[in-house]
């Protein structure tokens, strides 16, 4: 059986009837589309279904001149299978069954109907069948929540997501991530419909445990301005179920197209959000572009890095041209281990937070510059302890004085390396005021 992880959000301006709305008048100047026919995002052959399931579109295809799909405008008989409107002899495929294996059925018809209901597109048919709005919009900026049976799929309008005091642990798919006034919308909530659905909570079969403290909001998220961050774009929040394999990960793309489907689009402009409530330590490496002091055996590193499942890797480089300065305070500050040789780009220690440490892989023997710094901004300091497993590539070649440590490349140990990451990850962990630390002592 399919899980349909997917919950669709949409957030702010998008009309709620956007299936309905009537197409443009205009005839269509030559030269301009009177639709974004490039949006759709589907092969060619796909595109008749589309349209038959997008009367609207088909109807602005007609009328305009510049539509490349005007040869399909004779096929919109073709349908996926899921659509009321649709004729069986018409549908894009049905499963054939030869013969009946392993008793889950004794009949070909059933078994073909088993099939087309849990491995095809009968699938979206009954998700769609169930769709129940579970937050009534009043007025046209309001919100809605709109969820199949035991929320397996749910789509939102304008959600409010309170991510202030978010309480992060070691769970993948954390229960009580969202507590009671942390998501909600403005709309009638139906309380009792939500609270019905929840005989399948669990990690991967539902939005329950996120959704269950759903509240209806006395103000409006938008018109009021309480929110800090509006995201426009349309948004799908997905649990992984692995992404660690090709078997595992397939699950996700078929949930992803099972959930196209039921939304009836699949515009590619979207953002894709992994919901994942476990509080990984961020490292981050930063790579120079420069001359010097590169670390030779970075990729060596940082394979080695993403072998441990509780570090999330990242290699920036700071280059005011390519990466602007708040985007670089943004990275820093989402750092928990920060990573660079001397040099510096390490000032941004300076914006770490808190609970974080600054590992300067190697000092080249200028030992106080950042162990200070980092004293005075108040984070863990790390270097590199053990002469005899830094490699030097030569002696280094300063410009005028000759050998010097700061010009010229290295690698490191990887060993030892690792060693020195994980100390400077106990120290985050152990930090008082690490957001995702567990609380042994609580009682
Ligand atoms: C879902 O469908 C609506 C209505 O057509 C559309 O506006 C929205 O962008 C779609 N959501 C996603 C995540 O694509
Ligand atoms: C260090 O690496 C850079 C880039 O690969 C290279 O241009 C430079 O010559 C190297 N320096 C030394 C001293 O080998």
């Amino acid at each position: 059986m399919l899980k349909l992880l997917v919950l669709g959000v949409l957030l702010h301006g998008v009309s709620l009837s956007g299936q309905d709305e009537s197409p443009p008048k205009a005839e269509g100047i030559p030269g301009e589309p009177l639709f974004d026919y490039a949006s759709i995002r589907l092969p060619e052959e796909h595109i008749p279904f589309f349209l038959h399931n997008n009367r609207h579109i088909a109807t602005v295809c007609k009328k305009d001149a510049r539509c490349p799909y005007k040869k399909h405008l004779e096929n919109l008989k073709y349908c996926w299978g899921y659509e009321k409107s649709c004729k069986p002899e018409f549908r894009f495929g049905y499963p054939v069954c030869t013969h009946v294996d392993m008793g889950w059925t004794d009949t070909l018809e059933s078994a073909q109907d088993i099939f087309w209901k849990q491995a095809d597109f009968g699938y979206v048919g009954e998700r769609l069948e169930e769709m129940r709005v579970l937050c009534q919009p009043k007025e046209t900026h309001d919100s809605s929540l709109v969820c199949s049976r035991y929320l397996q799929y749910c789509r939102a309008v304008n959600l409010y997501l309170d991510l202030r005091n978010i309480k992060r642990n070691h769970d993948r798919f954390k229960e009580d991530f969202l507590q009671s006034g942390e998501i909600g919308g403005h709309c009638a909530l139906d309380a009792r419909a939500l609270v019905s659905q929840g005989q399948r909570k669990s990690p991967l079969q539902s939005w329950f445990a996120e959704l269950q403290s759903y509240t209806q909001l006395s103000f409006r998220p938008l018109e009021d301005a309480k929110c800090d961050i509006v995201i426009e774009k349309p948004a799908y929040f997905m649990k992984l179920d692995a992404g660690v394999n090709m078997y595992h990960h397939f699950c996700d793309f078929i949930n992803l197209y099972i959930t196209q489907h039921v939304n009836n689009s699949f515009g590619t402009d979207v953002y894709i959000v992994m919901w994942d409530t476990d509080g990984k330590i961020r490292v981050t490496i930063l790579a120079r572009s420069t001359e010097y002091r590169k670390i030779l055996n970075q990729n060596e590193l940082v394979n080695a890095l993403k072998t441990v499942s509780t570090l999330e890797v990242q290699i920036v480089d700071y280059k005011y041209k390519e990466l602007g300065f708040l985007d670089q305070l943004q990275i820093t500050h989402n750092t928990d281990i920060f990573i660079g040789m001397h040099g510096a780009g390490l000032t941004h220690l300076l914006f770490l937070p808190d609970w974080a440490a600054v590992f300067e892989l190697y000092n080249c023997e200028d030992e106080r510059c950042y162990l200070d710094l980092a004293r005075l901004r108040g984070v863990h300091y790390v270097t590199w302890r053990r002469q005899n497993k830094v490699f030097p590539q030569d002696k280094g070649h300063h410009p005028t004085l000759g050998e010097h440590p700061k010009f010229t490349n290295y690698s490191f140990d990887v060993e030892e390396f690792m060693y020195l990451v994980l100390q400077a990850a106990d120290h985050v962990l152990q930090h008082p005021k690490w957001p995702f630390r567990k609380k042994h002592d609580e009682l």
